[in-house]
């Protein structure tokens, strides 16, 4: 009898600490670095969000949550090993609903613009809802950035975590339902990879970004942060953001990141209302070429170093022009015009408007695949 009573209490115990304490309980337990998950809060409709984090054997860690499959976290170390929280975003889930300017989200079902919100395809014109002056951006009112994912394990002997979702026929305008999937891994080379899957029903057009917004010296401007854009070329925009449809040189234009340049060197000549960076740059390796190196950016100060790679086409270097102080994030840290740097690697703004562009179609039985890697580092 005392044994039987001590084995239910035992078990009880193993039971009780498995689904209160444990990791969450992925395939193979990795063997560096763990997958945990919390409460977050609550959607209006009731949904409870949950933050999942990554963490590798060096202490980096990045934090996911299922709402928007959105980055809220990134904790790097920089040359001393001091971890700081090197992207922006907020403590608690309630001002992702309405407040965030895509703060680490997963953008789509078409990252960036599309002029006045239209497009033509199959010889039908769709008119997206405008939601950015004339146009439409990030996927429209409720794009992927306010949805609940799904969130699946994944085998893998890294951490990793994989949200999903079916986007259905007509979502924000959109043709054909849409399966599409995100996986973020982290390495102990203190690599973070997103991949990007997607299949459809009905030809339909997508481009998928993650809209991480990066300050490597954990806060303040991001004047000094010095950065590099594999990009001859870059495509000039009209007032409201939309592409001219131009290919241009960067060479001697305040674009120029070919080499390592401090951001705010030349960023008062861009123009531009609010001024600063906003742009679309045309990486060197081609338009269809498989991998490259897209960006690198050095932050002197801490040492913390990022070094960007995609299979992408392009890449919109935004400089954060329009963060105007009355945001309160993470930390208490206000956020001010220029506060950070982010690095969309996609497909070109408008791209189903312009025709000199890689093309965004996807058409049922094609598989949408991309990946990019965030590598952190320190000099
Ligand atoms: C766009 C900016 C926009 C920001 C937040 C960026 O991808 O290029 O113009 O303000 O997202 O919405």
């Amino acid at each position: 009898m005392p044994f039987t009573f001590a084995f239910v209490c035992v078990i009880r115990f193993a039971v009780l600490f498995l689904v209160c304490a444990a990791p969450v309980a992925w395939a193979d337990s990795p063997s560096t670095g763990s997958v945990t998950s919390k409460p977050f809060g609550r959607t209006p409709d009731d949904h409870l969000v949950r933050l999942y984090t990554l963490a590798n054997k060096n202490g980096m860690s990045v934090s996911i949550m299922d709402y928007g499959a959105t980055i809220v976290k990134i904790f790097a170390p920089d040359r001393n090993g001091k971890l700081d929280d090197v992207v922006l975003g907020f403590d608690k889930f309630s001002p992702y609903l309405h407040l965030s300017p895509y703060f680490g989200a997963t953008v789509g079902r078409y990252a960036n613009r599309i002029a006045k919100g239209r497009f033509e395809l199959g010889g039908k014109v769709y008119q997206l809802p405008i939601n950015n002056g004339p146009n439409s951006l990030h996927g429209g009112i409720r794009g992927f950035d306010k949805r609940m994912w799904k969130v699946e394990p994944v085998e893998s002997d890294i951490p990793a975590i994989r949200f999903s979702r079916l986007s259905p026929d007509g979502e924000e305008g959109y043709p054909g339902n849409l399966f599409v999937s995100v996986t973020f891994s982290l390495n102990d080379d203190n690599e973070l990879r997103i991949s990007y899957e997607a299949t459809t029903d009905k030809p339909t057009i997508i481009n998928l970004s993650n809209h991480s917004y990066f300050n490597l010296a954990g806060g303040g401007t991001i004047f000094n942060h010095v950065l590099t854009l594999h990009a001859d070329t870059f495509t000039p925009v009209d007032a409201t953001l939309i592409p001219t449809g131009e290919i241009k040189p960067v060479a001697g234009t305040p674009w120029d990141f070919l080499n390592p340049t401090p951001i705010g060197l030349h960023l008062k000549q861009t123009g531009g209302n609010p001024i600063g960076y906003d742009h679309n740059f045309v990486l060197n390796k081609g338009f269809f070429s498989d991998w490259s190196v897209a960006a690198e950016v050095v932050e002197p100060k801490s040492g913390r170093t990022l070094t960007v790679s995609t299979d992408q086409p392009g890449i919109q270097f935004y400089s954060g022009n329009f963060l105007d102080g009355t945001l309160t994030g993470a930390g208490g840290n206000v956020y001010h015009q220029y506060d950070a740097i982010v690095l969309e690697t996609q497909h070109f703004p408008d791209s189903p408007n312009h025709d000199n562009f890689p093309s965004t179609i996807l058409v049922p039985g094609d598989t949408y695949k991309t990946s990019t890697v965030y590598a952190f580092g320190v000099k």
